[in-house]
């Protein structure tokens, strides 16, 4: 598929005044991390991600026809019961990428109402979840207005169009793992859109569980936007998408023959060399906390003690998720329990697995 196959030709919307459309789609949790892109939205390396079970966004797309045709976007947007005009300005921004792919939207007024499955300001990145759901909410209009589409063209597309709204969206289409961005040894991958990944998984990472540590809830002094912006001209930058790709040449192997203490030792690396990245920038910039480095080394002494796979892994914030087999769950949650919880802010975790992707309500 190609940047052309996406391109909606005008269509004619004059049977289709108004309807409604709900979305649920999960966040996910990168194993091997997209840091730094070029435009539009294409990544500098090849990424692979946990699709979640449990912490997802509903999204309602209500849609009118306006009453006098314009060329510009009308959008409201109700966050949790409320109006939310700070959600606009990335809206809009998205509409704009995407005008050019499903050129109906300018013809129609929308009212986006949104809720999230996890606490507001819990510091887990709501973007993945948020655009993929607005994504399909579009795409199930589009699908009204040309019914011949198939199911996967629908999901490609929607992975397409949520990859303009933020890169990690793109691999919150689909379950329980995606690979987003072209990779030799990744038959089928684009760095368009996501895909399952494409290979039978070892049965030890079916279910896999991820307890997520809020470490710190505040908002994030860097956005995620700027800080794959600082990849540009990094010194380091080369060397990093070059083990990216290699890690996931690795990666895909371990997810095949089940080799645990391989996929500990990668997933780690891959966090700390996320964040190793953040702080050797120009501007260098820590999110990180102390609790972090305090959970991080806690997990690493209790696998030592244990012989356990739990593992650790980070996105772009000090939250930790913590990453084990389904059948650690007795032993690793005593272990969080007594040892991590303590460590969170306000004692919150949220408990979370392997998902199968999104669904329409
Ligand atoms: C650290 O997808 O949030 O979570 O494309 O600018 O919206 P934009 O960035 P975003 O970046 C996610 C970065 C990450 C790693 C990952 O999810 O692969």
């Amino acid at each position: 598929m190609t940047e052309k196959d996406f391109i909606l030709k005008k269509t004619n919307t004059s049977k289709l005044n108004k309807g409604t459309f709900t979305w649920q789609s999960p966040s996910n949790i990168a194993l091997v991390k997209y840091w730094g892109k070029s435009d539009p939205q294409i990544p500098k390396n090849p990424s692979i991600s946990i699709t979640l079970n449990n912490c997802h966004t509903s999204t309602t797309l209500e849609f009118s026809k306006k009453e006098i045709p314009t060329n510009d976007f009308n959008v409201q947007v109700i966050f949790e019961g409320n109006i939310k005009d700070a959600f606009k300005p990335k809206i809009l921004n998205f509409f704009k990428r995407i005008e050019k792919y499903i050129p109906f939207i300018t013809e129609y007024d929308f009212v986006i109402k949104t809720e999230n499955s996890f606490p507001h300001s819990s510091g887990i990145a709501s973007s993945a979840s948020g655009m993929s759901a607005l994504a399909l909410c579009l795409m199930s209009i589009e699908k009204e207005l040309n019914p011949e589409i198939t199911p996967e063209y629908f999901k490609q597309k929607a992975s397409f169009l949520a990859r303009l709204g933020s890169g990690s969206a793109a691999r919150s289409i689909e379950g329980e793992l995606v690979v987003w961005g072209k990779h030799d040894q990744i038959k089928g991958s684009s760095d368009l859109y996501g895909i399952k990944f494409p290979y039978e998984i070892h049965s030890c990472f079916k279910n896999y569980q991820d307890t997520i540590l809020l470490v710190d809830k505040g908002e994030k002094q860097v956005s995620s936007t700027l800080g794959h912006e600082l990849m540009h001209n990094h010194p380091f930058a080369e060397q990093r998408f070059k083990q990216a790709n290699e890690n996931i040449t690795k990666i895909s192997k371990i997810l095949q023959n089940g080799n645990l203490k391989a996929f500990v030792k990668l997933v780690e690396s891959e966090a700390l060399t996320l964040h190793a990245m953040m702080l050797t920038s120009d501007p260098y910039f820590i999110l990180m906390k102390s609790n972090t480095l305090k959970i991080i080394e806690k997990i690493c002494n209790f696998r030592k003690k244990t012989e356990s796979n739990v593992c650790f892994t980070l996105d772009a914030g000090a939250n930790i998720h913590v990453l084990f087999p389904e059948k650690e769950i007795e032993k690793v949650n005593t272990f969080i329990l007594n040892e991590l919880m303590g460590l969170c802010q306000n004692n919150q975790y949220i408990c979370d697995k392997g998902g199968i992707g999104a669904r329409q309500l």
